[in-house]
């Protein structure tokens, strides 16, 4: 099998931008697990179903038509063929992928799917529960972690960029809420698997933390 490096973290550690780095120099797949668990709020919210409902929610996850394009230079993720890379980046697709993403039906429809972006030259997983569910096997397992300031800091400049001001408290207690809900669910709540090596982020620039993983890909 082709090996998989994985990248495990909270919200806003950094471990999408590492993610997509490393999976860039190493000219290996990617796999952003957050996006299913997106998709399939998204795909929930437009079919206008039960969001509390973990047996809809199941088959929805199960029968998602989904596809990941490169598109100018960056991943699409398509729903029925239609470009939905930006919808499901909206804060009520966020706020629901975080429930669905606790129905333990819901996981399990989408593992499978996640184990099947394996392939060779080899694959870089981003998610919660990479290193310790989907490939328990990894040869590389990294827990990416930031202070919560830290990781609202950013998440603000990331927003101004946009052009979208919020306040710093207002992101700091989403990110709060966010963890609690991560931490705290019965199915692969977010942990370092026994054998991930863990690496804080506060105040270390991207490009130290990309040399830092490539540094324990090469070991
Ligand atoms: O990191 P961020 O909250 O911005 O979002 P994401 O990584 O795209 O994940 C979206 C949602 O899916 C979050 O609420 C995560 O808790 C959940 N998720 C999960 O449960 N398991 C994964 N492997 C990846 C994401």
């Amino acid at each position: 099998l082709p090996p998989v490096i994985t990248i495990d973290g909270p919200s806003g550690s950094g471990k999408g931008t590492i993610a997509r780095l490393l999976a860039d120099r190493l000219n290996f797949a990617l796999l952003d697990s957050g996006a299913l668990y997106r998709l399939t709020a998204l795909a929930a919210l437009e079919q206008g179903a039960d969001l509390t409902d973990e047996a809809t929610l199941t088959e929805i996850a199960a029968n998602l038509d989904i596809r990941f394009e490169l598109r100018d230079g960056e991943v699409a993720a398509l729903l029925a063929g239609r470009d939905v890379s930006h919808d499901i980046r909206m804060e009520r697709v966020s706020m629901a992928a975080s429930k669905v993403a606790a129905m333990p039906g819901v996981r399990a429809a989408l593992l499978q799917r996640q184990r099947d972006f394996r392939q060779a030259p080899g694959l870089v997983a981003d998610g919660r529960d990479m290193g310790t569910t989907v490939f328990p096997d990894a040869p590389v397992k990294v827990f990416l972690t930031a202070s919560a300031e830290e990781r609202a800091r950013r998440r603000e400049a990331q927003l101004r960029e946009k052009g979208v001001s919020v306040s710093l408290r207002d992101l700091l207690e989403d990110i709060r809420a966010r963890d609690a809900r991560d931490m705290n669910r019965e199915t692969s709540p977010l942990a370092p698997a026994k054998d991930a090596v863990e690496l804080d982020s506060t105040g270390v620039a991207i490009d130290s933390v990309l040399q830092t993983v490539l540094q324990l890909v090469r070991e």
